[in-house]
């Protein structure tokens, strides 16, 4: 089983996008894929609603509850679990960092939500959990900028992942409508993005479990 938590205190980082988005890709792949919602917001719950029984399946927790919800829902046979937090809540992302097998954290790639996320990167070093950072609704097409962002969180301490969910009309319509931009545009590129992202954090999570078998076994 994977669990993935979405962190990032700035608030609008791109965090539900990003989690529903990636539990949306783990169902596409034949998974059994949950999504933890620890916001009060309720944003990704209200999106669940408006799905009616579509998977991936949403569920509430609070932070306290959430190690024993994780735990009941791999009993149950979830596979890839995606832990959605609020923003400003430093208890609540340290909950899913502390539950996750590896942390995402979305940004914007723009100077002040990229100086926002030193918190977010001490956080995830404190607790010693794998982290990337996530450049999400920034220009597509426009490899200077995450080069340039790659750079400036790489010396926060988190690496930039690869890949990115640019800002693209297809996430927001498709938040907006309980629906997902592979179920709006299935061969459009937002869709292709989100696969390609889905695909990485997968690699990372098989990259993280074979280093922690080696550490086992020596
Ligand atoms: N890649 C993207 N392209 C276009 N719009 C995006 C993208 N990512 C997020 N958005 C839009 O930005 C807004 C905020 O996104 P989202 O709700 O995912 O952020 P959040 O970090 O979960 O916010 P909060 O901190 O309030 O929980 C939404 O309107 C969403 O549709
Ligand atoms: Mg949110």
């Amino acid at each position: 089983m994977t669990t993935v938590a979405i962190i990032s205190q700035k608030g609008g980082a791109g965090k539900t996008t990003l989690a529903l988005h990636l539990a949306a890709a783990a169902v596409d792949d034949g998974r059994v894929a949950l999504i933890v919602d620890t916001d009060p917001q309720a944003t990704a719950s209200q999106w669940a609603g408006w799905r009616k029984d579509e998977p991936p399946e949403v569920i509430d927790s609070p932070p306290p509850r959430l190690a024993a919800k994780v735990e009941q829902a791999q009993a149950q046979g979830a596979e890839f679990i995606v832990i959605d937090t609020p923003p400003h809540a430093d208890s609540a992302a340290r909950a899913a960092v502390e539950a996750a097998d590896l942390v995402l954290i979305p940004c914007r790639p723009s100077a002040f939500d990229l100086s926002a996320i030193q918190t977010t990167s001490k956080l995830v070093q404190l607790l010693r959990k794998p982290a990337f950072v996530v450049f999400t609704a920034g220009p597509p097409n426009a490899p200077r900028v995450y080069q340039e962002a790659g750079e400036l969180v790489e010396s926060f301490g988190t690496p930039p992942c690869p890949f990115q969910m640019s800002d693209r009309a297809a996430f927001r319509h498709a938040s907006a409508e309980g629906r997902t931009a592979m179920e709006l545009e299935p061969d459009g590129k937002a869709a292709d993005e989100v696969r390609q992202l889905y695909k990485w954090t997968c690699r990372q999570v098989d990259v993280l479990a074979k280093y922690q078998d080696g550490k086992a076994a020596a």
